[in-house]
């Protein structure tokens, strides 16, 4: 079974469809770890809910933080074999990113490559989307590498947002999709089927 963990920094929406996906055997997986970069979250409390180990994560030394190398090893101990990040805010260091190649996706809740990179979170993005009267919307799960939003995208979902009258609405109806999405995801990896070329590519 493949075992993951997932990043979080804020509600944890996304985190409770996957376990909701799993408790529904629709996803042959299990949340191992659940990892923050802030002591306390909201995305904390799904995590206690369901019995799920929490860690708090900086780069530099904080009180009741690990940093980057401890939780690579508990990781490699515990033979997780993805790490999800679920609307993570901070930059993930490059030697993590190199530890995990190609085993650390994030769920951007836009089209890629239009409307990612720094400073593209939360209802940033669905502001600009909807500033630029772009007529779809959507959610990309991809690969993690050392630029914002920039590894190969593995699978995207698309909705019309004509009827859209706000960035919110945008961003509910974004969400509904991301919900969906990244369980889907979850569930090709733990099937193997992602297969990585020069392109990603999904199996049926
Ligand atoms: C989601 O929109 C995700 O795409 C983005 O951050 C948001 C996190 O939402 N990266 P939640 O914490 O999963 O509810």
């Amino acid at each position: 079974m493949l075992k993951i963990a997932v990043f979080v920094s804020g509600r944890g929406s996304n985190l409770s469809a996957v376990i909701n996906s799993i408790k529904s055997d629709d996803l042959n997986a299990e949340v191992e770890f659940v990892v923050s970069d802030k002591i306390f979250c909201e995305a904390f409390n799904i995590a206690a809910e369901n019995n799920i180990a929490t860690y708090s994560v900086s780069e530099t030394p904080k009180d009741g933080c690990v940093d980057y190398n401890l939780l690579a090893d508990v990781f490699k101990k515990n033979g997780i074999g993805l790490i999800v990040l679920a609307g993570f805010l901070k930059k993930i260091p490059a030697e993590f990113i190199g530890e995990f190649n190609e085993k650390i996706i994030n769920i951007h809740p836009a089209l890629l490559p239009s409307f990612g990179g720094k400073g593209m979170y939360g209802l940033n993005v669905h502001k600009a989307v909807f500033d630029r009267s772009c007529k779809v919307s959507g959610a990309t799960v991809h690969f993690v590498d050392n630029v914002y939003d920039n590894g190969k995208i593995i699978a995207q979902y698309c909705t019309e947002i004509y009827e859209c009258k706000s960035p919110e609405e945008i961003a509910a109806k974004v969400l509904k999709l991301e919900h969906k999405l990244l369980p889907f995801v979850i569930g090709k990896f733990a099937d193997n089927k992602v297969i990585i070329n020069k392109r990603v590519e999904i199996l049926e």
